[in-house]
């Protein structure tokens, strides 16, 4: 995130929420064109007031005033009284201002709110699109619930910006134009003398601006914090319960909640402060107004009707200018928010070199010389690693916690790239296929089982709902031996799994995993401890029909059970990084190494 003050990169701001903008320039165009009418019948609302009083007594004045001038034009005052006139005109003309600045009213803040609502709902998908785009590094970085907080609370300050804020500017901005313009027209000395105080206005909102989007920064950030305490906190009820901990992660909520909450009420504090301040100093400019009104000198160019219209327009000046000042906090935290959004949008999707197509690899696996730290962290977790797989071969990796192997499946599928050394599918390096083509090849099952909020049919055919048939889709949860469960449940395929399948036994979860990497039928199969939540039962029906599935893939299987690892047709050893051994299950245990340690500890004796 960006954390640049200062004009340029303001102005470059602007311009960038003002393409957005323009896509619904009609739209814009039209609003605006509402908001003119609604201040222009604003003024000559205040305007209607010389042409009631003046016509009281007879005024020689009448002349002045804007809309006495357009009624005497449309409809000639013959030998009526001023005050028979005026009973007539002065109403009429008053509906029909009123009627005008309705329609304004509506036009201006309807059509405003279509261009903030699409701006809003491009941003929201453009964030997303780019987020799931992103290289696995970079969303690394985030907690869950910084990512969500993005996408709501972030996109909201923008569209409080776009819509109540262009609003304001717009209509109040217009507003203060027309009455300023009204003053100048009946007397530009007066006003001049009113205006005498705007600097200091200006001054006031200006240093008001730059905290505003200061706390406006801390207060998003901090909503970062309290969504993904959330999240953590909503998912984790039962170790809550069972470790003691509501109290230790009431606190940590606690303290980001408060922490949002001071940052909340610096931003209320400016924003109160600033209101009054600006009121007194219209109102000392008011009064500074009244002394020289009062002057002979200038009352005598004024009817008493037009020195109370010109007073009237300044007075209306205060509700504009008081809004003006207040919306900033929400243009600030729009600006803020949407800075921050920017960035997302700007940062590079997963970069594909690669141009080479592949169609259905035979599935050779070749790494070589492969060596890897997590971006970011010294820690070498990979150191050299050599290995060479054979088509249609099942491999296991066995090896204590940490030792690297998931993470070398991980850069198999090119989630990270190598530090040194490379990676051959069928003899090419990895990195020369295109993305989509190489990832299409391989099925993985990893360690972190996710299912969606949707049926099991959506979870099984997941990326390629649309092609899967019935057929296809039973045979598979067959083969993942996760057929008879969900045929039992009440609605079979179309059952909805709530919450990311929590309300299934972790074991069923793995078979839905299973079946949806069954279903994928690439010529690599990546099960990364696939079996390792299953029942024993299950877990040999499973293996059996793993084998089958097997067949005619090259598959690698990090497992941590016996029957698994001694089908493999080659084991490989790991630790800290490093390939120790590679060989038979036999050879392995008369080696009497890694791996004859790991397998008296029991890791298959489960
Ligand atoms: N996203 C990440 N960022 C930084 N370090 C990571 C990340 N993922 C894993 N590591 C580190 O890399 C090392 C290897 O992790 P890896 O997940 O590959 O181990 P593993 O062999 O699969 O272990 P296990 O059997 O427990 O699954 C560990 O020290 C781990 O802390
Ligand atoms: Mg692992």
């Amino acid at each position: 995130m960006s954390q640049k003050n200062g004009q340029p990169s303001d102005i470059a701001l602007y311009r960038r929420l003002l393409k957005y903008v323009a896509i619904y320039g009609v739209a814009f165009v039209l609003s605006i064109v509402g908001f003119i009418g609604y201040s222009v019948a604003n003024v000559l609302l205040a305007d209607l007031t010389q042409f009631l009083l003046d016509s009281l007594g007879e005024s020689s004045h009448m002349g002045i005033g804007l809309v006495s001038q357009a009624v005497h034009s449309l409809w000639p005052q013959g030998d009526m009284s001023a005050v028979d006139y005026a009973r007539i005109a002065v109403p009429a003309a008053a509906i029909v201002l009123a009627l005008v600045r309705a329609v304004g009213y509506f036009l201006g803040n309807y059509f405003m709110n279509i261009v903030a609502r699409g701006v809003v709902h491009r941003l929201r998908t453009e964030v997303f699109d780019a987020l799931i785009r992103v290289p696995k590094q970079v969303i690394d970085r985030y907690t869950h619930g910084e990512l969500v907080s993005k996408l709501t609370f972030n996109v909201e300050q923008v569209s409080g910006a776009s819509s109540e804020a262009l609003k304001t500017i717009i209509r109040d901005g217009l507003t203060v134009v027309a009455l300023v313009a009204y003053m100048l027209y009946l007397n530009w000395q007066l006003t001049l003398v009113f205006f005498a105080v705007t600097p200091a206005i200006a001054g006031v909102v200006l240093v008001v601006g730059r905290h505003f989007r200061r706390y406006s920064r801390r207060i998003q950030d901090s909503m970062g914090e309290v969504t993904q305490l959330s999240n953590e906190s909503m998912s984790a009820f039962d170790e809550i319960r069972m470790f003691a901990a509501a109290d230790q992660q009431a606190a940590r909520f606690y303290a980001a909640s408060q922490f949002n909450r001071i940052q909340s009420l610096k931003l209320a504090f400016v924003q109160a402060v600033s209101t009054p301040i600006a009121q007194i100093l219209l109102a000392i400019a008011l009064a500074i107004l009244f002394w020289f009104a009062l002057d002979p000198k200038i009352l005598s160019g004024f009817s008493p009707g037009s020195l109370v219209a010109f007073i009237a327009a300044a007075t209306q000046l205060g509700k504009p200018i008081r809004t003006l000042t207040n919306v900033q906090s929400i243009i600030q935290r729009g600006l803020a928010a949407s800075e921050d959004l920017f960035a997302q949008i700007d940062t590079a999707p997963e970069r594909d070199g690669g141009q080479l197509e592949l169609d259905h690899a035979r599935g050779d696996i070749h790494f070589d010389g492969v060596s890897f730290g997590y971006p970011g962290d010294h820690r070498i977790v990979l150191n050299e690693v050599n290995l060479e797989i054979p088509a249609g071969k099942m491999v296991a990796f066995v090896g204590r916690s940490g030792a690297g192997k998931s993470t070398l499946m991980h850069l198999l599928c090119r989630f990270y790239v190598p530090t040194s050394g490379g990676i051959q599918l069928d003899g090419t390096p990895i990195e020369h296929f295109r993305l989509a083509d190489l990832r299409r090849q391989i099925a993985l099952v990893s360690q972190r089982i996710v299912l969606f909020s949707d049926t099991i049919r959506a979870n099984v055919a997941f990326g390629h709902k649309h092609r899967a048939n019935d057929a296809s889709l039973r045979q598979a949860l067959e083969t993942a031996q996760a057929w008879d469960f969900v045929e039992a449940l009440p609605e079979g395929l179309d059952t909805v799994l709530g919450n990311g399948g929590d309300e299934l036994s972790g074991g069923q979860r793995q078979r839905l995993a299973i079946a949806r990497a069954v279903l994928k039928d690439a010529p690599i199969l990546i099960l990364d401890e696939a079996t390792s939540a299953l029942d024993n039962e299950s877990e040999a029906a499973v293996q059996a029909s793993l084998e089958q599935v097997a067949t005619g893939r090259t598959t690698l299987v990090i497992a941590h059970r016996l029957s698994t690892v001694e089908r493999a047709d080659l084991i490989v050893v790991m630790d800290q990084g490093r390939i120790l051994a590679a060989d038979t299950h036999d050879s392995l245990m008369t080696e009497n190494g890694l791996y004859a340690s790991l397998y008296q500890q029991g890791f298959g004796q489960q």
